[in-house]
């Protein structure tokens, strides 16, 4: 519903079944150069209030037939930004601060004088302002983000793509007369470009999950199927560096719900992770569990391991707690975690890292049964 414009008065509704304190509302609050509208009794305040739709509604609490509270609680559900005050004797102290709880903005004991009640009125107003100001700027820097997401997947993501198929045609145009170190150069080309792929996958897939607009299935699935998935496409990198992957999965799991591309990714990039710090001739274990509350992944290492004051923030963006030993295979980004960790949530499921340093590392992933 559009703001009304600064230079319309704005829209006061008071109901009370008293007709000294609807008079004297109006007197007060007609000065200031509000359109006050009244209410004698609840259903009568609902109706006008859906009519007008004001931006601020004073409403006595005693009244008969439908009580303040209840009517309190029906223009909050139903009047887009309205503001209320309870007007209250000192006898119900109690109710306001239920009614507050029903969505109540503030409230007034009788007797009020007419300034206390043009401050109150003020107040509540400001409040409205910057509750409507804040949810505009909550959108628009949503809206920003939108499009950065949308810039960087066609100007970025599309570029780094043609890089990669150039280059793969200079190899095959020119492969023969190169010189090693020319394909050298080449070689590294292609890591580095896959790096930055990597990357921008990464943030734009964290980016949409965080604004709700990562679209994933909720189908059940065999959580052993997909890890032995992952364990597949690793065991090339695994065999190479010299690496043990062993699996231990136990017999039948039940079904978790969940999304299999996404799991497959987080899977990967743990397994990933692990074949970067674990030496030559080191393990990497992937095994399940169960129990009365969670399907239960862990994968382990016997690697360099985690130092103790660093763990605390490996699932942070960004964040690589390693040394620079090793400088080519350790490469990243410090995003595939902060990935891992949301697509967890994502699955109302929980991912812990523990580690002593030197000793390797373990990744536990709950999955809710
Ligand atoms: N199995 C492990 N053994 C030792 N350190 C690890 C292990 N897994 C993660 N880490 C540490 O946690 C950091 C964060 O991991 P994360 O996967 O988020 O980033 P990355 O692997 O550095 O980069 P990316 O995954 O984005 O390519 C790593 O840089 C590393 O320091
Ligand atoms: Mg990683």
């Amino acid at each position: 519903m559009p703001e009304k414009s600064h230079m319309e008065p704005e829209q006061i509704l008071v109901i009370d079944d008293e007709q000294s304190i609807r008079d004297g509302c109006r007197q007060a609050l007609e000065k200031l150069g509000y359109t006050v509208h009244e209410a004698s009794d609840g259903t009568e305040g609902v109706k006008i209030a859906r009519d007008v739709h004001p931006a601020l509604a004073f409403v006595d609490l005693k009244m008969p037939v439908v009580s303040g509270i209840e009517v309190i609680e029906i223009l909050a559900r139903d009047i887009p930004d309205i503001v209320q005050v309870v007007i209250t004797g000192y006898a119900s102290v109690m109710s306001a601060v239920e009614s507050l709880k029903k969505g109540a903005y503030d409230y007034m004991p009788k007797p009020f004088t007419p300034d206390q009640l043009r401050a109150v009125a003020k107040r509540a107003l400001d409040h409205r302002k910057l509750t409507i100001e804040a949810r505009r700027l909550r959108e628009e820097k949503r809206e920003i983000e939108q499009n950065f997401i949308t810039f960087v997947s066609h100007e970025m993501r599309s570029p780094l793509a043609t890089i990669q198929q150039y280059l793969e045609a200079l190899e095959m145009t020119a492969g023969a007369c190169l010189t090693q170190e020319a394909s050298d150069i080449i070689d590294r080309c292609h890591r580095r470009i896959q790096n930055l792929e990597d990357l921008v996958e990464h943030w734009l897939d964290i980016r949409r999950i965080d604004n709700g607009t990562f679209v994933h299935e909720r189908t059940p699935l065999d959580i052993v199927a997909v890890l032995k998935r992952s364990a597949d496409e690793m065991s090339h990198l695994c065999k190479i560096r010299g690496i043990h992957l062993e699996t231990n999965f136990s017999e039948g799991l039940p079904a978790i719900t969940g999304d299999a591309e996404s799991l497959l990714r987080v899977f990967i990039n743990i397994i990933g992770n692990a074949t970067k710090y674990t030496p030559a001739d080191g393990t990497i274990t992937v095994e399940t569990d169960s129990d009365d509350h969670y399907v239960i992944v862990r994968i382990s290492d016997t690697g360099a391991g985690i130092p103790a004051d660093k763990l605390p923030f490996i699932f942070e963006p960004f964040y690589r707690a390693g040394g620079k030993e090793n400088r080519d295979r350790t490469k990243g980004s410090g995003l595939g975690l902060t990935f891992c960790s949301r697509i967890m949530e994502a699955h109302n499921g929980k991912i812990t890292g523990d580690s002593r340093e030197g000793e390797g590392a373990t990744f536990t992933l709950l999955f809710p049964r």
